[in-house]
């Protein structure tokens, strides 16, 4: 998509890889909207630790970022040795797995780029397929958000208000994302409407990353307190709700994605408001046989007791342009600690579809999709 920076629009996605410096590039979505910035992370360790540390994170972004993360692993390897090159490669796959262990994505997305590496009779060949694979995953995840876009504008009429949670923009995938596609591609064809965008606490990538995303797109938007979404819906003031995942399940329909997403179903349910769910295939998971066995992640407390911002300083050398700072403050009391996990798990009678870059199904359909051999 395209981002302003110093007056003029660029496009930019949100992961890539230069393969001279074996690097994977990153826009630092923790500075985000106050600061636009890429990083280079130069090493896989570097990069698994970017995902854990968010500095990338949603499902399609962190499964094109372990892909490339894998690639530039092996890339990391010295000597022709293929079996001492299976067991670095294996303990590559591992850090960049457990770097965050909701999202399937960069599971099914490094299991893409093993399998291409397969071919490969030489280390040197392996290595090269596994940067061909991995930048194939990242263009067909451009290519399926732009499918989830077609299917689902037509969701998006004249004049409606869409409530969407978390990020699942542009940002959380290599471009264009899943819940905003169809806002993207309605704006395209030339209709108006509103987003409310759930500030999504505690980290808030609904008012940091989703509402920044929309202003860059000129899409008219309201942030809401997580918690005004109800009386919001009790008033008719939400018409559609359009949410990403980090994993659903193929087998029984069930979407985990960041927390309150469920609250959200159960009242739009309650208010007999649609609620959809915006996928590419790599998000489904076809081997879990039930929601409560989705690995949630539990984040640190500190993300509930206080909260990250960024304050501007004056440069000390005199420069006109001010340096910004992420600074986190306390806002809970001193003694308490607190529970924070990262995601819940929507059930399927609460989902009214699931859109998907194949067209809308319902998600006990989910299985039509199912590739042969999977
Ligand atoms: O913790 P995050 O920001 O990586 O959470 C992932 C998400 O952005 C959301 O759950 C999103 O709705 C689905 S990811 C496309």
């Amino acid at each position: 998509m395209n981002v302003i920076v110093r007056g003029r629009a660029r496009p930019f996605r949100t992961v890539e890889f230069d393969a001279r410096k074996n690097a994977v590039l990153l826009i630092e979505q923790r500075l985000l909207p106050h600061r636009f910035e890429q990083v280079a992370t130069r090493t896989h360790r570097d990069t698994a630790r970017a995902i854990t540390d968010m500095i990338v994170r949603g499902a399609g972004a962190i499964g094109a970022t372990a892909a490339y993360g894998l690639a530039q692993g092996a890339r990391e390897f010295r000597g022709n040795n293929l079996d001492r090159f299976q067991l670095h490669i294996a303990a590559v796959y591992e850090t960049l797995k457990e770097a965050r262990p909701t999202a399937v994505d960069p599971i099914n997305a490094m299991n893409d780029v093993l399998r291409a590496m397969r071919a490969g009779k030489t280390v040197r060949e392996q290595q090269d397929l596994a940067v061909t694979a991995a930048r194939s995953f990242a263009d067909e995840d451009v290519e399926h958000c732009r499918a989830i876009g077609l299917h689902g504008a037509p969701l998006i009429t004249e004049g409606m208000r869409v409530l969407t949670h978390c990020n699942a923009g542009w940002l959380a995938f290599v471009d264009t994302g899943t819940a905003t596609a169809p806002l993207y591609a309605a704006q395209a064809q030339g209709r108006s409407f509103h987003v409310f965008c759930d500030e999504t606490r505690p980290r808030c990538q609904g008012a940091s990353l989703t509402a920044w995303e929309l202003s860059q797109q000129g899409i008219s938007h309201d942030i809401i307190a997580d918690n005004a979404a109800g009386f919001l819906m009790q008033r008719g003031e939400i018409d559609l709700v359009i949410v990403g995942s980090d994993r659903v399940l193929g087998r029984t329909g069930e979407v985990a994605n960041k927390i309150g997403t469920y609250t959200k179903a159960v009242l739009a349910h309650r208010h007999k408001i649609p609620f959809y769910v915006a996928i590419p295939e790599s998000t489904i998971d076809w081997n879990l046989k039930s929601g409560r066995d989705i690995p949630i992640e539990e984040r640190s407390g500190d993300e509930v007791l206080g909260a990250w911002g960024v304050v501007e300083r004056q440069r000390a050398n005199g420069k006109r342009e001010k340096e910004t700072e992420r600074v986190y403050v306390r806002i809970a009391n001193p003694t308490s600690t607190a529970r924070n996990p990262g995601f819940d798990v929507t059930p399927p009678e609460l989902i009214t579809g699931i859109i998907t870059p194949q067209g809308i199904v319902r998600p006990k359909e989910l299985r039509r999709l199912r590739p042969i051999g999977s």
